[in-house]
């Protein structure tokens, strides 16, 4: 059954836009399911360099139906300029189809979450302040607003009421703001309706059918798997399902349908944000994986905190997520190190721990515990099969593949489309 999920296997940013971009011209659908703009892919096609927040990767292949699942946030201004960017470069994004159950990050949804985060200080989760954890808290205490109430003005009326009741309370009285109008909201989500509505669709029916038909479809999950709500580091994580499960409710389909969980994973680890990271670097390394993997947010233009490969976290994520297949990218970052550090266990108080600790203090304490591989200086980017890469960095593959337990099926040796060798295929 041709049902793809493609997800993080890390803190997210570990590349999987080129990952799916390179499925891309060979898959019917590719379905976004949770997250929202907090998001960001770079692709590269030819000299051109496209990075996308909201829409899903497969938007740049044509033929290929991209999707906005029920389990997305949708701020309908980014997604206007996000097509219209496209747009005025040549790409069609008419194929686009929108879940009517998606939710809208609504303006207030923004608000709440820049003037939340101020209010944290020091202990601030470090969002992309583009109002995610607000929008999904209305969505969990039933006052979201879903892009289908756009048809309904009065429906629109009542919801944003009952939204704006309880946040105006605290915008004024704790946080010490001016009350958001409702009529002003209102105004402003139906400005979006007309344009909105060509792309809305009954998706879960859509992909259903597509699925019975054997289309091959993608699901490309948003940030990482150690971002997930429940899975992740919690409080320090975003608010949706990265992980394999969240493409199931977030679009729609049930478990039996997916054929294959790829889990896209950096040969380094990155995270932005606040929250633990047993294998950061501070010192020149720490700066070298950063300028040379070019490792600054898409979305927020923030610098990633950078470390070695976390072999821990990788394991973790092929548990968790049910991992069929892992894809490693960014190999080239690593070419001209002696030695690579591999984190292949935590030290824990005096303990050695090889699974991830389940409590957030044991995490807190996590030292890694490194095997030293040898390096290599050779230039990798132009090659084509695993036996073109030289020995040490195929041993470096091999051993990442061996502790992390899914095999690696393909590997990303440089940004471009063609930078890559695949190992097995994925389709
Ligand atoms: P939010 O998703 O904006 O609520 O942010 C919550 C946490 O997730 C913060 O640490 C963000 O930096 C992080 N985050 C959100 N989206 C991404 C992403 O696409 N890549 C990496 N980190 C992300």
């Amino acid at each position: 059954m041709p049902a793809l999920v493609l997800l993080g296997a890390q803190w997210g940013d570990e590349g999987k836009g080129k990952a799916t971009d390179l499925l891309g011209g060979s898959v019917d659908y590719v379905v976004r399911y949770q997250g929202g703009n907090n998001a960001g892919h770079t692709v590269v096609v030819g000299d051109q360099k496209y990075a996308l927040h909201l829409l899903p990767s497969g938007i740049l292949s044509p033929g290929c139906t991209p999707v906005i699942g029920n389990g997305v946030v949708v701020d309908p201004s980014v997604l206007f300029s996000e097509l219209n960017g496209l747009n005025d470069r040549g790409v069609d994004t008419s194929k686009l189809l929108i879940s009517g159950n998606a939710h809208i990050i609504t303006p207030y949804n923004v608000t709440v979450d820049k003037v939340t985060e101020r209010f944290l200080g020091k202990r601030k989760i470090g969002t992309t302040g583009r109002g995610i954890g607000p929008t999904y808290a209305d969505k969990i205490n039933r006052v979201g607003i879903r892009i289908q109430d756009l048809y309904d003005e009065s429906i629109l009326t009542q919801k944003v009421e009952a939204a704006l009741d309880g946040k105006n309370q605290l915008l004024t009285k704790v946080f010490n703001r001016r009350a958001i109008e409702v009529g002003q909201v209102v105004e402003e989500l139906l400005g979006y309706a007309d344009r909105l509505r060509p792309y809305v669709a009954d998706t879960v029916l859509v992909l259903n059918q597509a699925l019975e038909q054997d289309k091959v479809v993608l699901f490309e999950g948003g940030q990482g798997t150690l971002l997930d709500i429940d899975h992740g580091t919690y409080p320090f994580v975003t608010s949706s399902n990265p992980t394999a499960g969240g493409a199931c409710t977030g679009a729609g389909v049930g478990p039996t349908k997916i054929s294959r969980v790829i889990g896209i994973l950096k040969a380094y680890t990155t995270r932005v944000g606040s929250g633990p990271f047993p294998t950061e670097l501070f010192d020149e390394d720490g700066d070298a994986l950063r300028r040379i993997g070019g490792e600054r947010g898409v979305t927020t233009g923030r610098d990633r905190r950078c470390g070695w490969f976390d072999a821990v976290i990788a394991r973790y994520a092929t548990r968790v997520n049910g991992l069929t297949d892992f894809f490693l990218t960014k190999l080239d970052v690593l070419t001209g190190w002696e030695q690579i550090p591999v984190c292949v266990a935590y030290e824990i108080d005096g303990r050695r721990v090889e699974d991830l600790p389940y409590s957030q203090t044991d995490f807190h304490h996590a030292k890694p515990v490194y095997e030293y591989l040898p390096g290599w200086s050779e230039d990798i980017t132009k090659a084509k099969s695993f036996s073109d890469l030289p020995k040490n960095a195929q041993d470096y593959v091999k051993a990442l593949e061996e502790m992390s337990g899914a095999p690696i099926s393909a590997i990303g040796v440089g940004p471009g489309r063609d930078e890559t060798i695949e190992i097995n295929s994925f389709l």
